[in-house]
């Protein structure tokens, strides 16, 4: 009986072979080709008053009795340090545009409602310091986006004057009695969030002259952001492709063709979730191939949108002064069975950590006009690094994706030619494998490269010129399904794990297992 057992499982074995035999991909890099910065400001962060955002999820309290530093949760802040978090996105937003900063400063703190986000007690215990002090633990940089909206210049000067000034002020005294003598450091400043909607519902003009006032009067006044690391400022640009967006580009962009002395920008946010329709109605978890492919193939829609408002940006900037920053953008699902719908509560899954490295890429490919963008949200909301529960914390496989592009940070891009062939399910074909190459801080080429299929193997063929490879090795993530998720009760069904090249014939294979993200590095 075994032996007839045995017999049998080769014959199916044999059957399925060819079935599953892994896809050969060709993959050509010459590696003394150099294209654009992949600027590390592509890894950024957005955490928003939203949900469990920043209180749970960042903020504690000093008094908690999960482990903290001036209240600020020391897991999340270690395993946040491990991504080399570039900068942080703060306080919105929707959020921003109804945020008055003097309600979190000092010992006495505005208790408010959150009327964006499920219309619960904002207390404002976590502010202007206490996100700071966040961004020093963390290693980051800020990116404030003052309230355009409901606020006022003056409001949003004062509060730019409080952080960065260091010549004896008003403000600067009062920065100063409430702990932090020294400037703080603004990289960035969002001017509004969404202008377009619920940072106003203004029309382009409209938007254009107040934008105009902010980016005036609104100064950072940090001596050390005088001539090197001057502030960037981010003006409100389109959320999709469609003509009132194109509409916006081309208004904010003409505009800052003419600008002159007393206005600036340095950058034109872009704001694109993968949603397929709203409301979001996808699952986060406990979802099949159709909704795999379906938002796999969605999300390669940022591609053509990129394209889209570079082309009207190129004109009126064909220097490219002014990047655009994709400073919100991920997958939103629906909110999780049971959770408040204001909340945006979603689990994160593989097919969370695939979506992640195609933009990455697309991103990557762009990097001579996108040089900054944003995951929506970093913890606890959408496509979150982090999830947290009280005491617990779960890192998601979006997370992992992060953790294995970090080599990508600041490096250089260098050209890939593959024939990434189709995956196609039901009525959707995509491209079955991706990649992209850069040449590191570290002087090493780093290769990341995604195999969509979500059945079939792909064996890649490295075929590296203009160094002498050796070998390849780094990390994959995969998992038994492509919807497995992290839990606080099983954390480790997607976690990397190490992977190796094999040289043969001058060049280095790759088996890369279906559903998979890889980085490796390759060795001289
Ligand atoms: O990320 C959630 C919300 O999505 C943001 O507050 C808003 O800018 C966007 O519509």
């Amino acid at each position: 009986m075994r032996a007839i057992l045995v017999v049998v499982t080769l014959i199916v074995m044999a059957i399925a072979a060819p079935i599953m035999a892994a896809q050969k991909v060709e993959l050509s890099i010459d590696a003394s080709k150099r294209g654009a910065k992949i600027d590390r400001n592509l890894f950024g962060q957005f955490a928003e008053h939203l949900g469990h955002g920043i209180y749970d999820g960042i903020w504690v309290g000093s008094d908690s009795t999960i482990p903290n530093t001036r209240g600020i949760r020391n897991d999340v802040v270690a395993a946040l340090k491990v991504i080399h978090v570039p900068n942080v996105r703060w306080p919105g937003g929707c959020f921003a545009d109804e945020y008055h900063w003097r309600d979190g400063i000092g010992p006495q703190r505005v208790v408010r409602l959150n009327p964006n986000w499920g219309g619960v007690i904002e207390p404002n215990t976590f502010g202007t310091h206490e996100f700071m002090d966040f961004i020093d633990q963390i290693g980051s940089e800020a990116y404030v986006s003052v309230n355009l909206g409901s606020g006022s210049p003056h409001e949003a000067a004062d509060w730019l004057e409080y952080m960065t000034a260091a010549q004896v002020t008003t403000l600067e005294k009062e920065r100063a009695a409430n702990g932090h003598p020294a400037p703080y450091k603004v990289a960035w400043l969002g001017l509004g969030n969404e202008s377009w909607d619920c940072g106003g519902n203004m029309t382009p003009e409209y938007y254009l002259d107040r934008m105009k006032i902010f980016s005036r009067f609104v100064r950072n006044y940090n001596p050390a952001q005088m001539e090197k690391d001057q502030m960037l400022k981010i003006a409100v640009g389109p959320g999709g492709g469609e003509q009132r967006w194109t509409d916006w580009t081309e208004t904010v962009m003409k505009a800052y063709q003419q600008h002159t002395w007393s206005w600036d920008i340095n950058g034109l946010s872009m704001h694109n979730y993968t949603v397929v329709k709203w409301p979001p109605a996808f699952k986060s978890v406990g979802f099949g191939e159709d909704e795999y492919a379906q938002i796999l193939k969605t999300t390669l829609d940022i591609d053509d949108l990129i394209n889209k408002h570079s082309a009207i940006m190129d004109k009126y900037d064909p220097q490219k002064k002014v990047a655009l920053v994709v400073d919100e953008w991920g997958g939103w699902y629906a909110p999780l069975p049971g959770s408040n719908p204001g909340f945006l509560v979603q689990q994160n899954s593989l097919r969370d950590a695939i979506l992640a490295a195609l933009n990455i890429s697309i991103f990557a490919r762009h990097a001579d006009r996108v040089r900054g963008a944003n995951i929506a949200q970093m913890i606890n909301v959408l496509q979150a690094m982090i999830l947290t529960d009280h005491e617990k914390m779960v890192l998601t496989p979006t997370y992992y994706v992060y953790k294995m592009y970090v080599p990508f940070q600041d490096s250089t891009f260098v050209p890939v030619t593959f024939d990434a062939g189709s995956y196609k399910h039901g009525d959707f074909t995509l491209p079955r494998v991706d990649a992209m190459a850069a040449k590191g801080k570290d002087g090493k080429l780093w290769v990341g490269i995604t195999n969509v299929d979500p059945h079939q193997a792909a064996e890649v063929e490295l075929n590296v010129t203009g160094i002498n490879a050796k070998s390849a090795s780094g990390e994959t993530l995969t998992a038994p399904k492509v919807d497995s998720v992290n839990t606080f009760e099983a954390p480790n069904t997607v976690v990397p794990k190490p992977i190796l090249a094999r040289a043969q014939g001058g060049k280095l294979i790759l088996q890369l297992e279906p559903k998979s993200v890889t980085v490796v590095s390759v060795e001289q």
